[in-house]
């Protein structure tokens, strides 16, 4: 597939949530029904090989892209889920927040040691829900096959974050900064 500009169709929003804060609205791509698919396509493609048995996505934007890449993929969907959400026992991870802590959590039997698992989200920034999701993974003995982005915020380092937890594939569509 040739290369997709994704980009023209991410609005940069200023001062969103907060001042000094460049919110990057990911909505109109998704609405695109070219785009959507140059996203789904383009992480799926990456990891086609990988033998990916799961797809491991976080509560809520890691649904969208985390989703349709795992029905490409012919694997199965694990939502990470914020507390107290699912309604059977679940294993769960904290991961810092700018300000206290935040948990996902997955059902125990989502995932089993043979499993290989892809963790996707639509955007990784300081890594810490991604490093959250791979401890997930390392919990249950399974295999972690990589993880795939649509968007890295690069100058806040996530690889650095990442590489301390695992030494898992980082792929993402689009590097800002
Ligand atoms: C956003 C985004 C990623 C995460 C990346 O999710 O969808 O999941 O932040 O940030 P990190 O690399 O610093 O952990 P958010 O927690 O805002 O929730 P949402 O997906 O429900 O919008
Ligand atoms: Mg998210």
């Amino acid at each position: 597939m040739a290369a997709y500009d994704f980009e023209r169709l991410i609005v940069d929003i200023p001062d969103y949530p907060e001042p000094g804060v460049v919110f990057k609205d990911i909505t109109p791509l998704f609405a695109d029904p070219e785009g959507f698919d140059a996203v789904v396509e383009s992480i799926a493609a990456r990891f086609a090989d990988a033998g990916v048995t799961k797809v491991i996505g976080a509560e809520a934007r890691g649904f969208m892209v985390g989703a349709p890449v795992a029905h490409r993929l012919g694997a199965g969907f694990v939502p990470a889920r914020k507390p107290g959400k699912l309604p059977r026992e679940t294993a769960s991870e904290s991961y810092a927040l700018e300000y206290g802590t935040d948990s996902l959590e997955i059902h125990l039997d989502a995932i089993s040691s043979d499993d290989v698992v892809l963790i996707v989200d639509d955007l990784v920034a300081t890594g810490g829900t991604a490093v959250a999701q791979a401890r997930l993974v390392e919990r249950f003995g399974a295999r972690l096959a990589g993880m795939g982005f649509l968007m890295e915020l690069a100058f806040l380092d996530p690889r650095k974050a990442i590489a301390e937890a695992t030494d898992a594939e980082v792929f993402s569509l689009v590097k800002v900064g």
